[in-house]
């Protein structure tokens, strides 16, 4: 397994684990949209032996409260069913964290199972007063700090590019 920066010729096998993943086209179909619009800040890739996608994570733009602070979103996270539990989630995770560290990025936000995000440093979004455009889903709001000072002062609306908001439902 080869955990790396997603480069052009992995389109097709992103896409291809997206739609078996979350069964349909929504997320391979967002993923193609952020592509199209410059809106992928980064891609990491899990490979397997043969050069096959198995894992894949994606990182793209968020404002807050209109502004551009260097956030980003990460979404979405997926592994290839075969090869879930294995801590290639993890490992995708944290060589977005750390690429997103190095290239001086300030937080990075997601939408999802706390039980799962919350071991990385993630923390709710409520506790710092952020919420997302989506107050349905509000608890699975969360922010992961990567400058110190990244959340002091700030409250309000961490806004998704708009691909996230064409979904269809
Ligand atoms: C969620 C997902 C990305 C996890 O990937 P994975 O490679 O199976 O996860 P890992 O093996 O790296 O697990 C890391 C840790 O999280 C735990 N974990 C795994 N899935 C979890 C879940 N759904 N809830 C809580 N904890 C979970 C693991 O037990 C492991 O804990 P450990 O470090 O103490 O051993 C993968 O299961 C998946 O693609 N699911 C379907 C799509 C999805 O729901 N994506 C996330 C929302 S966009």
């Amino acid at each position: 397994m080869l955990i790396r920066v997603e480069i052009p010729v992995d389109a097709a096998g992103i896409a291809k684990l997206l739609r078996k993943v979350f069964a349909g086209n929504r997320e391979a179909d967002l993923i193609q949209q952020l592509r199209e619009d410059g809106l992928i800040t980064l891609g990491v890739v899990a490979t397997d032996d043969y050069g096959g996608i198995i894992g894949y994570a994606a990182f793209s733009p968020v404002m807050v409260n209109g502004e551009d602070r260097l956030w980003v979103g990460l979404a979405p996270l997926a592994v290839s069913e075969k090869h879930q539990g294995k801590g290639i989630g993890k490992a995708l995770v944290y060589e977005g964290l750390d690429t997103l560290n190095e290239f001086s990025y300030a937080a990075v936000a997601v939408l999802g199972d706390p039980a799962y995000y919350a071991p990385f440093g993630f923390k709710p979004a409520a506790e710092f007063n952020l919420h997302s455009q989506w107050p349905d889903v509000a608890s699975a709001f969360q922010i992961y700090s990567l400058a110190d000072d990244a959340l002091v002062g700030v409250s309000g609306l961490v806004e998704y590019s708009a691909p996230f908001d064409q979904l269809p439902a």
